[in-house]
């Protein structure tokens, strides 16, 4: 039988949000003896503990990639990713076979940086850092050569001059992609490229996107490092570098993996999904092992109940590579079974030590119909429970990306990644402003004493999944499979037009 209580508390959430009427005879329930999800009845068996355990299961299998990476990493390619794909596999199978589950694998272009150091005049720049997917220096040895500034954005051929050829080309930050940059330095026969910052304060990383022949060894600076080098080129002095970076940039097989309950409605699937895998620099128990191990949870223990509408889990594989997972999936969608898909929720990073509770600010207006209830679904979960909130950007960085751009209402919550938290934000969930949300974010550190527990534990509770896998009564009817209609990236304005595409800058 339901639980009073909770389905009282379920009904004025739902009543806000414009979700209609919930059915008031489940068939189901009765057939199988198995209570219908209510959120709160699953938010309840969301316990701490059993986080941290799969929190630690987890960094155990980044470990397998010490011997390769001489730390622990769950990269795409590497011990540690297959490992988590594993673990993944084996947790879902076990559950007795409420889901459905399969795997697709796909190729990911899966860049690792071994050793990397620039030195420019009789110094290392503090802010130098190797580009994602970035080729070695020649022979994986160092390369000697002058500093030589190109004009204007390094955008053009022509911007770069004779004295490029054989020296390491510096070059400020805009208008083109980095990857485009590096590719016209290594044409005009640069050994090795420098992009510095043309915003002040911060280092500069990115990937280069795309592997080119042309593409040579490059590095971002900030342009704090990079000004007093302008400063003596423009003087006519000479500045003299070196640059040495050890990477390899290789095909790899990744695998996604999807479970979808067996109960519900198979037409209408209401789909979450997190990444699998880390960067290379480190463990990724934050990032996103945080929102992997959501899913598990919330996976593991929807099987107590039924669902009159299907749930697809999905773990994505190549996140943080460009997206490759989840891109590659939406692309084998056919438009049949794209329009089953009523909506996508992304769980990116989902206990940030130093956390706010963000909310993607996804639309009606830019993203497909659909996306709006979903966010205002999750206002009205915190502001229930007591819980400040924040809108963020729904510009791309995750894997719900491809989702909206292909007709798919989507949205999710994160808990910030390399963000400064503000005094504002300091007041409204504690911790420090002026600080990353994750000062681990894409490092070494992001391990087990990386996660806010009681941002894990809130951000698990899986309101959302348990709502819609209840009714999804009222939310707006999936209307085009394809961009042919309801396209959403054609309508965009330009500010939502975001070049870059996933979680790295690429211009
Ligand atoms: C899916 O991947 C898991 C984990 O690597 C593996 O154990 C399993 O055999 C695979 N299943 C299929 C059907 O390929
Ligand atoms: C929410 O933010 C306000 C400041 O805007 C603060 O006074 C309040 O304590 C915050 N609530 C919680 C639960 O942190
Ligand atoms: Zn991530």
């Amino acid at each position: 039988m339901y639980h009073l209580a909770s389905l009282l508390a379920l009904s004025a959430v739902v009543a806000a949000t414009n979700l209609g009427q919930r059915p008031l005879v489940d068939h189901q329930t009765s057939a199988l003896k198995k209570n219908l999800v209510s959120s709160e009845a699953l938010e309840a068996l969301i316990l701490e503990e059993n986080l941290l355990k799969r929190a630690e299961d987890l960094y155990k299998i980044a470990e397998l990639g010490i011997e390769e990476y001489n730390h622990p990493t769950r990269v795409v390619g590497s011990p540690g990713h297959y490992g988590t794909v594993d673990y993944i596999y084996k947790t879902i199978a076990d559950l007795d076979d409420y889901y459905t589950l399969s795997n697709q694998t796909f190729n990911a272009v899966v860049g690792t940086v071994f050793e990397a150091r620039l030195v420019i005049g009789d110094r290392e720049p503090l802010s130098a850092n190797p580009f994602a997917l970035t080729p070695p220096t020649y022979k994986k040895e160092p390369v000697f050569g002058d500093l030589v500034l190109v004009k204007n954005w390094g955008c053009e051929a022509s911007d770069y001059p004779k004295g490029v050829k054989g020296a390491i080309a510096l070059i400020v930050r805009g208008t083109c992609s980095f990857g485009d940059k590096s590719a016209l330095a290594g044409k005009a026969g640069a050994v090795a490229a420098v992009i510095y910052n043309d915003q002040p304060f911060f280092p500069l990383s990115g990937t280069l996107g795309s592997p080119s022949p042309d593409h040579v060894a490059t590095f971002g600076i900030s342009n704090e490092d990079a000004m007093p080098y302008i400063m003596k080129l423009k003087d006519g002095k000479e500045v003299d570098a070196s640059a040495y970076i050890d990477s390899i940039v290789t095909d790899s097989p990744a695998t996604n993996v999807i479970a979808q309950t067996k109960g519900g409605d198979q037409d209408n699937c209401v789909m979450v999904g997190a990444h699998s895998d880390s960067v290379s620099a480190g463990p990724g128990i934050n990032d996103d092992g945080s929102g992997t191990i959501s899913l598990l949870e919330v996976a593991t223990h929807l099987t107590n109940f039924n669902v009159n509408n299907c749930v697809r889990f999905a773990w994505w594989a190549g996140e943080e590579e460009g997206l490759l997972g989840s891109d590659y999936y939406v692309s084998q969608l056919s438009p049949d079974e794209n329009i089953k898909i009523r909506i996508f929720m992304d769980y990116d990073m989902m206990a940030s030590p130093n956390f706010a509770y963000q909310i993607y600010d996804a639309n009606n207006k830019v993203n497909p119909v659909g996306s709006e209830e979903l966010r205002e679904l999750y206002k009205a979960w915190y502001t229930k429970n007591g819980l400040n909130y924040t809108m963020i950007p729904f510009d791309g960085r995750s894997d719900y990306d491809a989702f909206i751009k292909n007709g798919i209402p989507g949205g999710g919550i994160a808990t910030g990644a390399e963000g400064v938290k503000t005094p504002e934000e300091e007041t409204m969930f504690g911790g420090e402003a002026g600080v990353w949300y994750d000062p681990c974010y894409h490092q070494l550190c992001d391990d087990v004493s990386n996660l806010a527990m009681d941002a894990f534990i809130v951000n698990t509770k899986a309101h959302s999944i348990a709502t819609y896998a209840w009714s999804l009564n009222g939310f707006p009817k999936r209307v085009a499979s394809k961009s042919e209609e309801a396209t959403p990236q054609n309508s965009l304005p330009d500010a939502y037009r975001a070049e870059y595409h996933g979680p790295h800058l690429i211009i």
